[in-house]
Parts: C-alpha cells; structure tokens; sequence
C-alpha cells in the first residue's frame, strides 16, 4: 500500500503539475483533495502544452483513475470546459470520477470575490477571482452546495434560496446580472449536474479499495504551504489547507494511510498576489529571473512575484507537512544569474533576527532575508540527467538546500520536458524501486 502526497512547498506555483505528472505513470489513481480552479498545473508532451485547472493531469494516461476529493471546490462550469476541451482532443475521460460531497463554486461567489476584493482597496489579498474564498466561506456556514445537489432540482432550488438570502445586501451592486437569476441559475446548475452525472461517486471508498489492494494512490495539492489558511501568510492566503494533512480530510482518507509526503518547491521563490514575501527581488535582477522563469500566471496571466530560495519557508513547511522528499524545480532557471543567494533567516524591525518562521503577523510583514551567498554556474544543465552530470556548483546548491531543511532531494528539475528531470538516489530507492518504469 503506498499512500504519496504531493503539496506545494512555498507559495504555489512549484512545478507540480509536472512533478504529479511523472509519479501519476505509476500510480492507480490521482485524486486532488484542496483548492479549485484558482490552481492551474501547465503539463508539456512533446510539443503540446495541457493546461490544466480542475482535472487531474494524471488524465492524460488513458484509463487511469482520476478524482477530484471531496475537499476541492469546483466551478462546474469551468469542469464542464475542461471536459469539452479534452474530449475534443481525444483525451479518455474513463477514468474520471468526481466526488458527490465536493462544493460548488457558484455565480454569487464570483461576484462576492471580486466585491470583496474591491471593498479592501489597497489592502487587498490579490485572489485569483474564482470564488474560492467565498465557496469555502458557504461551506463552512453550511451554506454550501454540493455535487450531488445538481441531481435533484427541487433541492438546488431551495438550497440556492437559502445561500443567498444572508448575502442579498451585499448582492445588490449586481441585482440585474444575469447569472444571478435564480430560474435561470437553477437552470444551468441542472445542465451542469446532467454533463457530470456519469462521474460522480464516492471517491473516498473508491481510494480506500485501491489503497486497500496494494495500489499506489497520489494525493494531489495544490498551491503551496505558506498559502494555507492556518499555516500560511494569514490573511494573504487562499481560502483552504494546502499542506498534506489536508490530504486525508479532502478525500476521506487516514494518516496512516499515508507513506510518503514530497514537498515540491522551487530553485527560487515566487509568490502571486500580496502578502509578505522576505526574499523578494523587486530589481533587474528580479525582471531577469522572472523573464527566464517564465513567471507569469497559468490561471490569471498575472506577472508572478520573484525571489531567492527562502530556506527558513522552507524548513518551516518540511516540518509542518513531515515532508519525507523534496523535488526541486526549475534548476536550469538559474544558470548564468551569477552568485546566488539562500536565505538563512530573516532580519526583523530593530535588528532582530529570526532563525524560524515567525508566527506573528507584523513580524512577517517587516522581515527581510539575510543570505548566504553560494557560487552560481554558467553550463548548460538542460541535457542532464544525472546528478554526476551537473556542475559542482548547482550540486553544492542542491547540497545545501536539502542539508538546511533536512529532507532528501529526490528529484531536481532542469527544464520545461517531461523528460528534462534528474532522479536521484534517493527519489530512485523509495519511489521509483518500489514501481517499475521510473527510470532516471
Ligand atoms: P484565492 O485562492 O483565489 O482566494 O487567492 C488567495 C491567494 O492565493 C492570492 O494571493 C492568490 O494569488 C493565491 N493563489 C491562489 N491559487 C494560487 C495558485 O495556484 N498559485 C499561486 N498562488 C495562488
């Protein structure tokens, strides 16, 4: 039995997609468990790129069981889109199920974002605009709409009613959009519930039988540690917990049933959205890393934020998520940058300092990295595919990252290709000899 979580390290953005992409091959199932479509994984197969905000991108291998858990919230319209899309390039969709217990992202929810967003002026979180915040808000009311609520129409109806009334004053701004109309709103709803219908299940005793046959089932994060809600950057994070224990709440599953828990995280950092991000780089250098990154949004288009490695951010999600692996992404990104720095612990107002992640607010907001300065590379590392093959300064940096957060590196990213990865002793001994097929 082999339970592998895959969560995102930083603040979202590490590279999952692909890292998800490569363990999904050998996995029974994918199931994501947090987020919706605030989250956006970019996959390359040759020359097509797959964008992908919903579905497991573990869909691409025909037949292969993909889930979306319980603890994700979902625009049905932007499913619905996904489906046609994927259908329409001959994707198999078999293997898709989706839970009846997930939430619904629904027409208010979107408009209460961007009100909400707009009502903080200058104070705002930068959300990606989705609805999320306000979907997982229902939810916890227990105002929320569910999957299995687009099946029976004289339900949705009077659950629609009942979730807007509390929110018809704030509503009221957009009284005549369309979408609000309740008929017509019910009305798509069904539509959606019909065209997804075929999927639904109860996807938490579908991955007790494949965890309980021996199977490898992958638990699929999304965004990253410092944006969980009781983890994270607060109140600059995303609405649900992105950090592995979310896991097992968002599909139904024990802590037991997990064995491996791998931290995906960035050479560097990025962050979208505001918030407190001490190893930023708002100069040249910042442009420059952001342009080779390719550091702009997969979902909003949005330029990302960029930084140095934030090695206290990290060390800190290594411990809150009991990380066993690390992958490390976009290695290649640094090549030729020149000397690099990791940051080491943070400077506070009045030259304090801080060797841990600092649980205060105010603390965050003024902190500022203090460095360690490693020696970059100039060498072409795309082509390599072994650790041997690298240049003793990019292993030294590797070296040192894992050293200072305590967790081995697994597998370390050195372009956009599928193929363009380096699995290493570690990644290979417990992953990869445990499957077959995942070879370096
Ligand atoms: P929300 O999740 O749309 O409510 O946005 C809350 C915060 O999380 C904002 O700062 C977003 O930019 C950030 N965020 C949400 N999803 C992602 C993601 O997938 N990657 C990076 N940042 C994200």
């Amino acid at each position: 039995m082999a339970g592998i979580v895959i969560v995102g390290a930083q603040w979202g953005d590490e590279g999952k997609g692909k890292v998800i992409d490569l363990l999904a091959e050998n996995a029974d199932m994918v199931i994501r468990f947090q987020g919706g479509n605030n989250a956006g994984h970019t996959i390359v197969r040759g020359d097509v790129h797959w964008k992908f905000h919903l579905i497991p991108s573990g869909i691409l291998y025909p037949g292969k069981l993909c889930a979306i858990g319980n603890g994700v919230v979902i625009d049905p319209k932007v499913l619905t889109d996904e489906l046609d899309g994927l259908r329409a390039k001959g994707v198999d969709l078999s293997g898709l199920r989706i839970s009846a217990n997930a939430h619904l992202i629904m027409p208010y929810h979107m408009y209460l974002d961007h009100a909400g967003e707009t009502k903080l002026g200058k104070l705002q979180i930068g959300t990606t605009r989705r609805g999320i915040g306000p979907a997982y808000a229902d939810k916890a009311a227990r105002l929320g709409i569910r999957v299995q609520d687009l099946l029976d129409e004289k339900i949705l109806k009077k659950k629609i009613v009942a979730a807007m009334e509390p929110k018809r004053l704030q509503l009221r701004p957009y009284a005549k959009a369309p979408e609000l109309d309740l008929q017509s709103m019910t009305e798509d709803y069904l539509t959606y519930g019909h065209r997804i219908a075929q999927y639904v299940a109860d996807t938490a005793r579908l991955t007790w039988d494949v965890l309980d046959s021996g199977k490898n089932v992958l638990f699929e994060g999304a965004q990253g540690t410092l944006l969980d809600i009781d983890h994270g950057t607060y109140p600059f994070v995303t609405s649900s917990n992105p950090v592995s224990a979310s896991a097992c709440t968002g599909t139904g599953v024990g802590p037991k049933d997990i064995d491996e828990i791998w931290g995906i995280a960035k050479a560097y950092a990025t962050r979208v959205g505001s918030g407190p991000f001490p190893t930023e780089l708002d100069d040249e250098l910042g442009a420059t890393l952001r342009e080779a990154g390719g550091e702009y949004g997969t979902t909003t288009g949005r330029a990302r934020r960029v930084g140095w490695v934030d090695l206290v951010a990290l060390r800190y999600a290594a411990r809150i998520n009991s990380l066993t692996h690390l992958a490390i992404t976009k290695l290649d990104v640094l090549t030729g940058l020149g000397p690099l720095n990791v940051c080491t612990r943070y400077r506070g107002a009045e030259e304090a300092t801080f060797d841990n992640y600092p649980y205060h607010q105010t603390v965050m907001h003024h902190a500022s990295g203090d460095y360690e300065q490693l020696p970059g590379w100039d060498e072409d590392i795309t082509g390599a595919r072994t650790e041997e093959e690298l240049p003793q300064n990019a292993r030294d940096y590797l070296k040192f990252i894992s050293d200072f957060v305590g967790v081995p590196i697994a597998l370390i990213g050195v372009g956009p290709g599928r193929d363009q990865v380096i699995w290493t002793d570690a990644g290979r001994a417990t992953y990869a000899a445990r499957t077959e097929g995942v070879t370096a």
